[in-house]
């Protein structure tokens, strides 16, 4: 048994961790630790209390998915509701489809009584305010909000500050692993932006047989590369799930044009090994794990590696793993 989440899952994480010791299922246990983050205001990247898009509305973002049946749920741009997180599950259960997003999505989550909200709190109201006085030009301001936005969504609010999520990646008690992911996306981004959380294959992905990874950071970056789903079939390629993660830093060593900036993988295999590493991360890039026997989660360092270049090269190890098929 393993959960392991990135630094914005810290106030979840207990939770999910105790859920599984009781013998709670994968699923159960991720969306129970998340439905935490996304309520807890303090956390500005996720659910009520993230920050809002250029229009100055909360834009959620949220997906889960079952390594064992490879089903999936997911929202993008769902705007009222508290818990995208929960809304995705539904979709996973309810429909036959795997992903909503804006209108369809709150429609849904109407439907299904999901729990509404308002999810702008005056702090991200006042800071949101601030910046539209600070930045738009008078004359946009007052045709607002019939404006030309691509200039304003290029030089919007610090993206390091802006723009993150919450991620958890877990195998229960009867081996069956699990992801779930939630965030507001980028601060100040253009309305109707999905980043990768709701992208399954690119924000996260799990496979029972193999393991799980899902990423935090810029989500444009791992959309490009595939990334989760390419760390899971690195893994199933026979990749240990360290070379795995590095291979997928490799991915996006390749970079060099589009938004290149921070993204942090997260991975665990079946055997409850992981590898947690920032791409152009920093110390502050943490991620909390509990495994089988500990008595509580615990905060760890992620791995530290720098994109600099775009001279990307396929590990030896994968160039071997590949080699019979
Ligand atoms: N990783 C979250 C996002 O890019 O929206």
């Amino acid at each position: 048994m393993i959960v392991l989440t990135n630094t914005d899952g810290a106030r979840g994480v207990g939770k999910s961790a105790h859920l599984l010791g009781q013998g709670t299922s994968a699923l159960d246990a991720i969306e129970a630790g998340i439905r935490i983050v996304e309520a807890d205001e303090t956390v500005r990247t996720v659910g009520r209390g993230g920050w809002p898009n250029l229009l100055g509305e909360v834009e959620l973002d949220g997906s889960i998915m079952d390594g064992t049946t490879l089903r999936t749920g997911a929202v993008g741009a769902l705007q009222g509701f508290l818990h995208p997180v929960s809304v995705a599950r539904q979709v996973l259960e309810r429909l036959p489809h795997e992903m909503l997003v804006g209108a369809g999505a709150a429609r849904f989550a109407a439907e299904i009584g999901a729990e509404r909200s308002d999810n702008l709190t005056a702090d991200s109201r006042r800071s949101w305010q601030s910046w539209f006085e600070r930045e738009v030009p008078p004359d946009l301001r007052q045709a607002w909000p019939d404006v030309p936005m691509i200039d304003l969504c290029r030089h919007a609010i610090d993206p390091e500050t802006g723009r993150d999520t919450t991620v958890f990646l877990a195998q229960d008690s009867n081996g069956h692993i699990a992801t779930g992911t939630s965030t507001s996306g980028w601060g100040w981004k253009y309305p109707g932006r999905l980043g990768d959380s709701p992208i399954i294959g690119a924000g996260s992905y799990a496979d029972t047989r193999y393991g799980a990874c899902a990423c935090t950071g810029a989500g444009e970056m791992a959309i490009r590369t595939g990334a989760a789903r390419a760390v899971v079939l690195y893994m199933k390629m026979g990749l240990s799930v360290g070379d795995a993660v590095e291979e997928a830093v490799e991915d996006m060593r390749r970079l060099t044009t589009g938004l290149v900036s921070r993204v942090t993988i997260h991975a665990i295999d079946a055997a409850a090994n992981h590898k947690v590493v920032a791409v152009n991360g920093n110390p502050s890039n943490t991620y909390w794990m509990w495994r089988d026997g500990e008595t509580e989660p615990r905060c760890h360092p992620a791995e530290i590696r720098v994109i600099t270049s775009a001279d990307s090269k396929p590990t030896a190890s994968l160039r071997y793993a590949a080699q019979p098929l």
